[in-house]
């Protein structure tokens, strides 16, 4: 019997990874242009680390991990990381990276786990490319990852995508709209779903993120976290918007944002496109200052985003379906002359880098261009025993179907100028 691959992991073929690369390789450039270093964390994590920095109350922790028991101790849990922040953040404390310099600038790229319910866009297997700046609680920082974000698109000429924003404040200002809001949302608990109103009173800013039609109606006049911010987070607020406006990165707000983690303060963001049905987030993150403190390390601030790779390779695709490029030569033989003439050839072209195919059993000429027009063989090189004795092989061009004679002794040098790939 075959063995299917599991629901929601799956497999990225090639005609699909050059974009996954095209994706991973600007993101690079971008990143290391913003001065971000790259981290490598591992896969697996204590589940606590994520139960307290996502939050208990939170989809991801209460529904959506991969936790089980390590084999031999199965009083530790284990979870396969459903982020890439609360990793960095026990990463940075644990080495105590903040002890030689608090401030870094740290990006990740790898697979996410969370079990929801897979459809376009959402799979339990994703991947993130992710960038934290640590120890610094400053409003330029937050544009700075803005601007990023903003840069990185448009060098994929992703411009549809737009910028939502949103201030969730801190731990001065955010108890009290809690319990503004708390209050609002009591009077409305008739028209909440169950999963609102059993989990109100615990946390009481995820009914305004609900996407139940009963829970965007009773929730549509309560009131707005924007309006409730200290002096302290307005200001903060205020600066990023003016350094959006000032560098021309448009943007709307949007208090009703709330994030599905927990660990989030002062400015979150969603970066989302018409394009996506109804997974239309590119891209989301915000502040956090007090996950390093409860991760216990020192009071620093963080700020970071994540995007969603397979949503951005969706847009990508959707924009020029790429298709994955055969080798820039196809070598065709005939006879055991021109095989054994042949191979040692492919080894030194591709030892200079240019990328070469070829049979290893006998075939025809004929389907042996019917492969390489298969494999789009950017040019063929065609050699049998005429061709040795001549002194001179046939070089056909597969685009414009030209061919031309290239001399035995300098066939190499004559490839390799022609980049045939
Ligand atoms: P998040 O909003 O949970 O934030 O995820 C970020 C992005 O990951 C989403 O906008 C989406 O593009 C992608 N994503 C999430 N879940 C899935 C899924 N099931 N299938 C496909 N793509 C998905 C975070 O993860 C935060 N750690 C971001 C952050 C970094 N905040 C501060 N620093």
């Amino acid at each position: 019997m075959k063995i299917t691959g599991i629901k929601g992991f799956s497999d990225v073929f090639p005609e699909e990874v050059e974009s996954w690369q095209l994706a991973e390789a600007e993101a690079r450039r971008i990143l290391s242009v913003y001065n971000f270093a790259e981290i490598r964390i591992p896969i697996l994590e204590k589940t606590e680390l994520f139960s307290r920095s996502i939050g208990e109350t939170t989809d991801i922790v209460e529904k959506e991990m991969y936790t089980f028991g390590d084999r031999d101790d199965n009083d530790a849990l284990l979870t396969l990381r459903p982020e890439g922040t609360a990793g960095v953040v026990r990463a940075y404390v644990e080495s105590e990276m903040y002890k030689f310099e608090p401030v870094r600038k740290l990006y990740y790229m790898g697979p996410m786990f969370r079990r929801e319910r897979p459809q376009k866009g959402r799979l339990r297997q994703f991947h993130q490319i992710g960038a934290e700046a640590l120890g610094r609680g400053d409003p330029f920082i937050d544009a700075e990852i803005l601007l990023l974000l903003h840069d990185y698109l448009e060098a994929l000429q992703l411009t549809e995508p737009s910028l939502q924003l949103n201030s969730l404040g801190c731990a001065d200002c955010r108890p009290a709209y809690r319990a503004r809001l708390l209050e609002f949302l009591r009077q409305r608990a008739a028209g909440l779903c169950d999963n609102c109103r059993r989990r109100i009173e615990r946390n009481p800013l995820r009914a305004l993120d609900c996407k139940e039609p009963g829970c965007i109606a009773a929730t549509a006049d309560a009131p707005s976290i924007i309006d409730g911010l200290c002096a302290a987070c307005r200001e903060h607020f205020d600066v990023v918007q003016r350094l959006l406006r000032e560098t021309g990165v448009a943007y709307s707000l949007n208090p009703r944002m709330v994030r599905g983690l927990d660990y989030y303060c002062r400015t979150t963001f969603e970066w989302t496109s018409t394009r996506l049905g109804s997974q239309s987030a590119v891209a989301a993150g915000g502040r956090y200052d007090g996950l390093v403190e409860a991760l216990g390390g020192p009071a620093i601030p963080g700020v970071g985003f994540a995007l969603g790779v397979e949503r951005l390779v969706l847009l990508l695709r959707a924009l020029e379906p790429r298709e994955a490029t055969g080798p820039g030569l196809f070598i065709a033989w005939v006879g055991v002359n021109g095989r054994d003439w042949a191979f040692p050839l492919a080894h030194r072209l591709r030892q200079k880098g240019l990328s070469v195919e070829l049979e290893g059993e006998a075939r025809s000429l004929k389907s042996q261009m019917r492969r390489a027009d298969k494999l789009k063989a950017r040019s063929v090189l065609m050699v049998g025993d005429d061709e040795l004795q001549k002194g001179k092989v046939i070089l056909r061009n597969m685009a414009n179907k030209q061919q031309e004679e290239i001399s035995l002794a300098n066939v190499e040098t004559a490839l390799l100028a022609k980049k045939v790939d």
